[in-house]
């Protein structure tokens, strides 16, 4: 979390930091700030909250300057106020910090003791401090923060100004992403392309270790050994520079609103003249004899439907976990594991550090949005989702087109492993290309569930119950409600409501049922009936079958009819529009949710 930038630039530089940061903002939102040199003179601004109040202090108190860092913050040490706000500063120093240093206080003790004292409860301060330190011993810039660098432990990527050096920006990173680029007598620095793409066409990712020193005409780039190297330059996505709301409300509006499209498009990438095209090296399956998958979030909830699809179509037994747990656990990685990672931002700390925990042991494969970006990187087989850029914080789009990728993934199992018939992979690639229609006909119930939602914004919990499949689909439904909407919210597999969960229900919480009809749908409805007969307010999210045989529910909402295997693609647009319109009900802010980033880069 936290979005860094950096500009040497040929004119004012603060309004080009401002809008970099305002392109970063998905990444934090409690600060923002920047710094400048100007004339050899270093000063700064900063500003608690979103970027517009940096944007106010700034026009009460301009920053001139044509060298800049910035600044958007996700706290991590230290409350959000003004003075935890990067840029920190340390007598000549100031610098800009993605990532949590581990062994801060360690360092604070010791500069301390040099009289270095700290003035904020951050981590990120000791870096200024150590870099301050070293350079009133006679270090260089260059010198002083490649002994900075060596005495840090924990993630990070850096960006330095200096007191006195209106052409000089340093730059690192270790764990969180870093790119630079040096153009047409301008140099950058930034976490993403994003960050960069309305100022240059390409950049260079630094690699784990680097470190650069960027002057408007050069760039020279270390390795963690500080030996010089040189890494490729690569072209800007054009994609990475669109951002535009296209006439919707929120972000998360248009994102739920792109899925038809956008699903289509990832399925035609998989799936073309009716048959399965994957990439030349992807996973043989036949060779595979155990899957573990691995993601944080929503992600997880995607890898959580693609176990029950894998192992039913494939007949391969499918581990998922969290990526926060996995990668301490050290579980084993036997001969035949194949692990899956999936991000949409391709960023997420946990998860890239679960990759790297398997990296040699067993074939990677990356399901990822982003594709240039770390997890991606690091794959051995990477399958971008292709769901365009995701800037709600709470993800839509994304989830659907993860779904979509992995169930393609699932019959490439399949197929492997010789566990379906021609004729069943035929209806199967068939009926998977039919649901973008039928997302767009989901997509209009969303007056019904506005109705809903209203209702929902009032209750303090809220209870999702699904079997099989749309038991995750549940878990998802709860996530999404309880990150835009604060209304607390969880998820149970159906069978398991009797087990605990039912001791929370009375007639103030509401129960949404993910019911389509399917073998299973008998004993869901058992389950609600347990619901009904202690009060709890049932919302059945059905098919017309299904809602045809129930009566004395509280609310319905009538989806179209699906192959039940692939239903939770779809069931997916109801649990957003719940969670949307109560949000608005309740008159939260749905694209920025506190507390939230949408790219999770520390631990
Ligand atoms: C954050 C976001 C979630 C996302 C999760 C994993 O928590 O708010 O929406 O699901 O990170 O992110 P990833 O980019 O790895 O999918």
């Amino acid at each position: 979390m936290c979005g860094i930038v950096g500009v040497l630039g040929k004119h004012e530089v603060s309004p080009l930091l401002v809008e970099a940061l305002k392109r970063l903002e998905y990444r934090g939102y409690d600060s923002a700030g920047i710094a400048t040199v100007d004339d050899g003179h270093l000063d700064r601004r900063r500003a608690v909250g979103k970027l517009i109040n940096l944007s106010d202090t700034l026009v009460r108190d301009p920053l001139p300057g044509k060298s800049g860092i910035g600044h958007t913050r996700w706290a991590t040490h230290g409350a959000p106020t003004e003075v935890n706000a990067h840029p920190h500063r340390a007598g000549p120093v100031a610098v800009v910090h993605n990532g949590i240093i581990e062994n801060f206080e360690t360092l604070r003790a010791e500069l301390k003791a040099q009289n270095f004292g700290a003035e904020t409860d951050t981590d990120t301060e000791t870096i200024a401090l150590l870099a301050q330190s070293y350079l009133e011993d006679g270090a260089t810039p260059d010198e002083a923060v490649a002994q900075t660098l060596q005495r840090l432990e924990g993630a990070f990527a850096l960006a330095f100004l200096f007191d006195g050096y209106d052409d000089l920006m340093i730059a690192a990173r270790r764990g969180s992403p870093l790119a630079i680029s040096l153009d047409d007598g301008e140099a950058y620095v930034g976490s993403d392309a994003i960050a960069l793409a309305p100022m240059t066409d390409h950049l260079t990712y630094l690699e784990e270790g680097d470190w650069a020193v960027l002057t408007r005409n050069s760039v020279q780039i270390y390795d963690a050994h500080n030996q010089p190297v040189e890494r490729p330059s690569e072209p800007i996505t054009p994609e990475a520079g669109r951002v535009e709301k296209g006439g919707h409300r929120h972000w998360m509006a248009k994102e739920i609103a792109e899925q038809p499209a956008v699903l289509d498009q990832a399925l035609q990438h998989y799936i073309r003249d009716a048959d399965l095209v994957m990439p030349n090296d992807a996973v043989d399956f036949a060779k595979v004899n155990r899957v573990v998958m691995v993601a944080c979030g929503t992600a997880y909830y995607a890898c959580h439907v693609a176990k029950y699809w894998i192992e039913r179509l494939a007949n391969l037994p499918v581990e998922v976990d969290v990526a926060s747990e996995f990668r301490y656990r050290e579980p084993p990685i036997p001969e035949g594991t194949l692990a899956v990672f999936v991000s949409q931002s391709g960023e997420t700390a946990d998860t890239l550090a679960a990759l790297n925990y398997c990296k040699g042991k067993c074939p990677i494969v990356a399901v990822v949005n982003v594709e240039g970006s770390s997890i991606a990187r690091a794959a051995d087989v990477v399958l971008p989702i292709l769901a365009g850029r995701e800037i709600g914080v709470a993800s839509t789009k994304a989830f659907t087109c993860q779904l979509a990728v992995l169930a393609v993934l699932a019959l490439k199992a399949a197929r492997d492993r010789g566990t379906l018939t021609g004729e069943q992979m035929d209806a199967h690639l068939d009926t998977l290309t039919r649901i973008p229609a039928l997302i767009a006909q989901a997509l209009n119930i969303e007056d019904e569930l506005r109705d809903i939602a209203r209702d929902l914004s009032e209750a303090r919990d809220i209870l999702f119950l699904g079997r099989g499949a749309m038991y995750p689909l549940a878990l998802e439904g709860a996530l999404k409600l309880k990150e835009i909407s604060y209304i607390h919210a969880e998820g149970y597999a159906s069978g398991e409501l009797k087990h605990g969960p039912i001791a929370l229900v009375d007639d103030s919480v509401p129960v949404i049922v993910f019911a389509p009809t399917d073998p299973l749908f008998g004993k869901t409805v058992s389950n609600m009936q347990e619901v009904m007969a202690r009060g709890g307010k049932v919302v059945l999210v059905s098919d017309t079958q299904g809602l045809s045989s129930q009566r004395a529910t509280w609310h319905t909402a009538q989806m179209p009819d699906v192959a039940e295997l692939w239903a939770p693609i779809l069931y997916a647009v109801p649990a957003q529009l719940l969670a949307y319109h109560t949000a608005i009900a309740k008159g939260t802010d749905v694209d920025q949710p506190r507390n939230l980033a949408k790219s999770v880069t520390v631990e």
